[in-house]
């Protein structure tokens, strides 16, 4: 049995905001909003709490079948946000932006790409924020680029294993995920981390998003350290 007390990383399912925000008769905008505070104020107490690395589900490759005005919004609120994480950048904190970015306007991707590089060598935290990302879309994504990799020479299909695979995730920098919580009260993944949550335990919460709190992580925390790993063993 493999136990540790702190998860090595935690993928964070954002979810709730619109009815966070329709329980106040607000637009669901609003609640995406206070959805981005929380996520600032997690990362951290995250860091509080000895965690090193999280990934925030933030937009998914389905998301983009919202009506237009929310997408349009989450994007504004995304345009806004950046100085903020450049800032959260400064405080020793690396940000990687996983998903497909080539879908987001060039000013916001070209932020993107230079926060990724400018805080690559930080590490009191990392931040992974997922994108546009889909994690069918990933696991395709690594397909094709092992395809390329052996009709170029490089491999031959029979070096492919699930080392090499990890090689090409947009995780690969990551530790391993250990956590993955989910508050709104929806028990299902989403398409979020789907590879890299094969052994992950899972806490979900009925708090909304916006609502969540130091104490629910720690709750969250709590469960995980209770939990009995066993990866197939005994
Ligand atoms: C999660 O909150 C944020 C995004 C998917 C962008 P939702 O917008 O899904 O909130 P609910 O699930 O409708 O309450
Ligand atoms: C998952 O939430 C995506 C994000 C939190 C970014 P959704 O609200 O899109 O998921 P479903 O539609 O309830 O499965
Ligand atoms: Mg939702």
């Amino acid at each position: 049995m493999e136990t540790s007390a702190l998860p090595r990383h935690i993928g964070f399912i954002m979810d709730g905001n619109g009815r966070w925000a329709k329980k106040r008769a607000m637009p669901r905008n609003f609640g995406h909003k206070q959805g981005a505070d929380v996520f600032k104020k997690t990362i951290n107490w995250c860091r509080e709490l000895g965690v090193q690395a999280a990934t925030f589900y933030a937009f998914s490759t389905e998301n983009w079948k919202r009506p237009k005005d929310e997408v349009n919004g989450i994007i504004g609120l995304l345009r806004q946000y950046i100085k903020d994480i450049r800032a959260m950048s400064r405080e020793n904190v690396r940000f990687v932006f996983i998903g497909d970015l080539s879908a987001f306007d060039e000013d916001i991707r070209a932020d993107l790409l230079d926060i990724m590089e400018t805080s690559k060598e930080n590490a009191g935290f990392t931040a992974g924020v997922a994108l546009n990302y889909g994690g069918r879309a990933e696991i395709t994504n690594c397909a094709a680029a092992l395809s390329r990799k052996c009709l170029s020479g490089e491999i031959t299909p029979d070096m492919i294993t699930e080392e090499l695979f990890e090689r090409e995730l947009y995780t690969r920098d990551f530790p391993p995920l250990d956590l993955v919580i989910r508050p709104s009260g929806e028990q299902r993944l989403s398409n979020f981390l789907i590879w890299q949550a094969a052994y992950a335990e899972f806490v979900f919460l009925d708090v909304l998003w916006p609502d969540f709190k130091k104490k629910d992580l720690e709750y969250a925390l709590k469960e995980f350290a209770g939990r009995s790993r066993r990866f197939g063993g005994v």
